[in-house]
Parts: structure tokens; C-alpha cells; sequence
């Protein structure tokens, strides 16, 4: 495994989905790890990240210096490689020009990072400080023209550094040096693969909850099938799934997705409907972290109850993702300021006594769906896009009433209909629609209409961290437009969203 300490860098995520895109293992850990817990989890290699700090500010990230000497190979990126340098007895400056963007390096010595690396080559550059003075035994292996010390390496002590980042598509070549450190440097082997996560998984589970029951909340989404399917094989018939309408749903979807589970998971699943809970103490509530919060307090009450029924459950299993798990952990203490308070059963081990199990929590999402294709899950499942647990709550912007429930689902089915035929659902993260708060005037057979406006939201994105609105064809708007106005009653104008996250974000509310 490589181990990935995180000084802050925006692009950490990006270092593990590098690493992992070659069937190695990794983990990022916060600078604070000790010495102890490094040996216990016996990394090939180590990267130290990049991040915002200057190795000279009081507050900057710092990793215990024993590691240099631990004979494992490591990597400094950016400010990781000036931290290396700066603790080893070298001088790190404030550079002269704040170089950001496109740069080009030469290499000066091959190395052991460099091989089938030509140069010049493209890289990308974010960096404020840079290298005045190394200490003896490095040597310089790369310069661009404003930055001597562009990549620099110690052969003896395997410790080797870069300026730039190759974790960026922007550095095309720096997939081949981050390869040259992984197989050539580290002697790491291509063995993580999901059929290997999924037979450790199941027995780690099985050691972790022995012959006790397992309640498991199941959504229809690809993270809790995921879930459910391993721990079904860790656990068999101790595991009960709760499936709860909360009457947010899409059209039909209660009935379609009580369908495809039976048939798909063939798991102990308790289906249990529960519309009127949620949409009476929502009526009348516009603000988005209120309908959130209430949608939360209900799904606890409607989950808790349910799972009561449970007699000698101990253990709440969960479909939590890496994503959620590093932004925990991230070197400037804790989660990141909360956009959006996203709702899930977290208040309920604590409050049942229930202990965790959360096998994906090293998975990124696209290695949920290789995990779930491993497990026999079906196609329609694995590649559903993701749906926010409050559902249409948060896309019927302003009052919920059922009326302009029952109009955005007409819209909704509409329009997911004409991406699958187009051949876009699986190429898209989502693609929804929002109904907007306000009426315009329209005119239908010469008669003026004033009715709802829809929005349509189409993204692409990797992880929901970042996403782009997706560039649909003209043509196949223009469809989508003119079936939505004709075919929806209660709806005169179409407008698609061309916003991206950041500033964004995905949902409207
Ligand atoms: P945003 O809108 O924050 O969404 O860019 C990122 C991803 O999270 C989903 N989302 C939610 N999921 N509860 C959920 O379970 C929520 O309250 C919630 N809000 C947003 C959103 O659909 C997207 O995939």
C-alpha cells in the first residue's frame, strides 16, 4: 500500500484515485500519524501531499521527522517535498515570482523518477515558495526556467521530490513518474483489485459481527445495495434491510424499486410507508435546512421504530464512501464548513446503542460500482444516479404541497425517459428537474397561460466534490423543452441550468 499524508492540498483526493487507478492500495492520513501507526499499516511507499501552508508559518502542517529515516521510500509533492527539504537542513524561500499554471521542465538526471519521461515537458505548477539551498546528497533531476529545483532526489535514502504536480491531467507525463515511483522505486504489486476487497471485506465483517443482527437503511441507490449484498454474504439471514417511502419520491419509484430489490438482493427487506409523517409537518415550510432537518427527525423516528421490531439487533451497517471519510480527516481539523446539512441515520447508533459497520468507507464511488458488478448486482442498480435522501423535498424549491409534487415527478419521468433513450443516464452524475417558485406567462392556442416554470440540471462529475453542467446537444433540449410544455400540465417554460459546482452546487436547495 501507499500511504498519502495529507498537508491540505486541494488535489488529495486526485493522489489516491492515481494510486488506486493501478490496483494499490491507499490511505491518506492526517501529518499527526505516529511513527508506530505508519509501521503498523506497512506502506511500499509514502507521498507527501502538496497544501496552502508555508513551511515557515507557525501553524503549518508538520509530520514527525523520524520518517525520513524509516527506509521507506517517499515522495514530497510541492509543499511536501519543500517540508522534506526544510527538515533535512535546506533553505526554502519565498520564490521570487508566484509561479501558478502551465510551466516546462528538462531533466537534468534521469534518475529513478524519469524513466520513459521526455522532456521538455508539460507540467502543472501551483507554488508560492520554493527551493534556495538542498542539503548534500540531493541532487537536482528536473528544472523549469523560473524554478531550479523543479524535482530533486536522494538515491540512497529513496527520497525524491517535485515542484509540480503529476497528479493533474495537466501534467500529461505525470502519470508515467508517479508509475516509476510505485513499481520501479516502492516494488508495489497491482493486487487491489474488488474481487480481492470484496473476499476481505466479508471476512472482516464476519470477524467484526460474528453471529449478531445487522439493520441496514436501504435507498435503492448503488452505496446501500452495495452494502447490503456484502454484508449478506458476511452475515446471510442476519441482516435486515429497512426501506423507508418517505412520499419524496420519484413517480412510481416505491413500486419499481420494491421490484428491482426483491429481485436483485433477495434479501430480508421491511418495506414501510410512511408519506403522511413526512409531508404533513413539511407543508407550509420553505426554507431548505428546515425541510432538511425535519426530513432527518422523521426518517430517525420512521428507521428507529422499524428497527425496534429487530429483537438482538447490535449492529447499523452504512454505505459511507472515502469522500465523506477524508473530508473528516483533512489536515485543518474536521469536516469542511457545512453547505448543506445532508441527512443520514447518524444520530441512530448512538441513540439504539447500535455499532457501526461501514465497509465502503475506502471505496470511491466508481469503485462501488466495479465492487457491486463484482457482487452480481444488476446493471440498472449499479450505474442509478445518486438521489438526495430528501428526495423531491429539496427540488420543489419553496412550499411542498402534493400538487406540485404530483407536476415535477410528470416532469421528472419525462425527461429521464428522453436521457436513457438518448443514450446520456450513464454518462451523466445526475440529470433532474427543479421546480421553480415562480410563474411566467406563457401562450397556448392563442390563449395566455400562467403556470410553473422547470428547470433542468444535467451534470457530469466524478465525485460530487466538484461538477460541470453537462453541454446537451441544442436539438435534444429543444425535445425535451417542447414534450415537458406540451405533455405536464401546470408547466409553460423550460430553462436549463449552466451553473457548475463550485460556485454551485448540484441540488437547488
Ligand atoms: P450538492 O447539491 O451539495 O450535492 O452539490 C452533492 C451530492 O449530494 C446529493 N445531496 C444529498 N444527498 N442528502 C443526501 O443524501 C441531502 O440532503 C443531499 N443534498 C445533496 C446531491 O444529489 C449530489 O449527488
Amino acid at each position: 500500500m501507499i500511504l498519502i499524508i495529507d498537508f491540505g492540498s486541494q488535489y488529495n483526493q486526485l493522489i489516491a484515485r492515481r494510486v488506486r487507478e493501478h490496483h494499490i492500495y491507499c490511505q491518506i492520513e492526517p501529518p499527526d500519524i505516529t511513527t508506530n501507526h505508519i509501521k503498523s499499516l506497512k506502506p511500499e511507499g509514502i507521498i507527501l501531499s502538496g497544501g496552502p501552508s508555508s513551511i515557515y508559518e507557525k501553524q503549518s502542517p508538520k509530520i514527525d521527522t523520524a520518517i525520513f529515516d524509516m527506509k521507506i521510500p517517499i515522495l514530497g509533492i510541492c509543499y511536501g517535498m519543500q517540508f522534506m527539504i526544510g527538515s533535512m537542513g535546506g533553505v526554502v524561500k519565498r520564490a521570487e515570482k508566484r509561479e501558478y499554471g502551465f510551466a516546462e521542465f528538462n531533466i537534468k538526471y534521469k534518475g529513478d523518477l524519469f524513466t520513459r519521461v521526455n522532456t521538455p515537458a508539460k507540467c502543472w505548477m501551483s507554488h508560492g515558495d520554493s527551493i534556495d539551498k538542498l542539503p548534500g546528497s540531493f541532487k537536482i533531476t528536473a528544472s523549469t526556467l523560473n524554478t531550479k529545483v523543479a524535482a530533486i532526489e536522494h538515491k540512497k535514502k529513496k527520497l525524491y521530490g517535485l515542484q509540480f504536480h503529476p497528479e493533474v491531467e495537466h501534467t500529461p507525463q505525470g502519470k508515467t513518474i508517479l508509475r516509476n515511483f510505485f513499481f520501479g522505486v516502492c516494488g508495489c504489486k497491482r493486487s487491489f483489485t474488488m474481487k480481492s476487497f470484496a473476499k476481505n471485506a466479508v471476512s472482516q465483517i464476519k470477524e467484526t459481527v460474528k453471529e449478531k443482527k445487522v439493520i441496514l437503511g436501504l435507498s435503492g441507490g448503488v452505496d446501500s445495495s452495495v452494502t447490503a449484498l456484502l454484508l449478506h454474504r458476511a452475515v446471510g439471514k442476519n441482516l435486515t434491510c429497512i426501506f423507508v417511502d418517505n412520499g419524496l419520491l420519484r413517480k412510481d419509484e416505491a413500486n419499481k424499486l420494491k421490484a428491482t430489490l426483491k429481485q436483485n438482493l433477495k434479501i430480508n427487506i421491511r418495506f414501510v410507508s410512511a408519506k403522511n409523517k413526512f409531508l404533513k409537518p413539511l407543508a407550509n415550510i420553505t426554507d431548505p435546512e428546515k425541510k432538511r432537518k425535519i426530513i432527518g427527525k422523521i426518517f430517525l423516528e420512521v428507521f428507529e421504530n422499524e428497527a425496534k421490531k429487530i429483537k438482538g439487533a447490535e449492529y447499523l451497517a452504512q454505505g459511507t464512501l472515502y469522500p465523506d471519510v477524508i473530508e473528516s480527516i483533512s489536515a485543518f481539523g474536521g469536516p469542511t464548513s457545512v453547505i448543506k446539512s445532508h441527512h443520514n441515520v447518524g444520530g441512530l447508533p448512538k441513540k439504539m446503542k447500535l455499532k457501526l459497520v461501514e465497509p465502503l468507507k475506502r471505496l470511491f464511488k466508481d469503485e462501488v460500482r466495479q465492487l457491486g458488478r463484482e457482487l452480481c448486482l444488476s446493471e440498472e442498480l449499479i450505474w442509478r444516479q445518486p438521489f438526495p435522501g430528501p428526495g423531491l423535498a429539496i427540488r420543489v424549491i419553496g412550499k411542498i404541497t402534493r400538487k406540485r409534487l404530483s407536476i415535477l415527478r410528470d416532469v421528472d419521468d419525462l425527461l429521464l425517459e428522453e436521457i436513457k433513450k438518448a443514450g446520456y443516464y450513464n454518462k451523466l452524475w445526475q440529470s433532474f428537474a427543479v421546480l421553480l417558485p415562480i410563474k411566467s406567462v406563457g401562450v397556448m392556442g392563442d390563449m395566455r397561460t400562467y403556470e410553473n416554470i422547470v428547470a433542468i440540471r444535467a451534470v457530469t462529475s466524478k465525485d460530487a466534490m466538484t461538477a460541470d453542467w453537462a453541454k446537451l446537444p441544442h436539438k435534444f433540449l429543444g425535445i425535451l423543452s417542447n414534450r415537458i410544455i406540451n405533455e405536464v400540465n401546470g408547466v409553460n417554460r423550460v430553462v436549463y441550468d449552466i451553473s457548475s459546482k463550485p460556485p454551485s452546487t448540484i441540488e437547488w436547495e
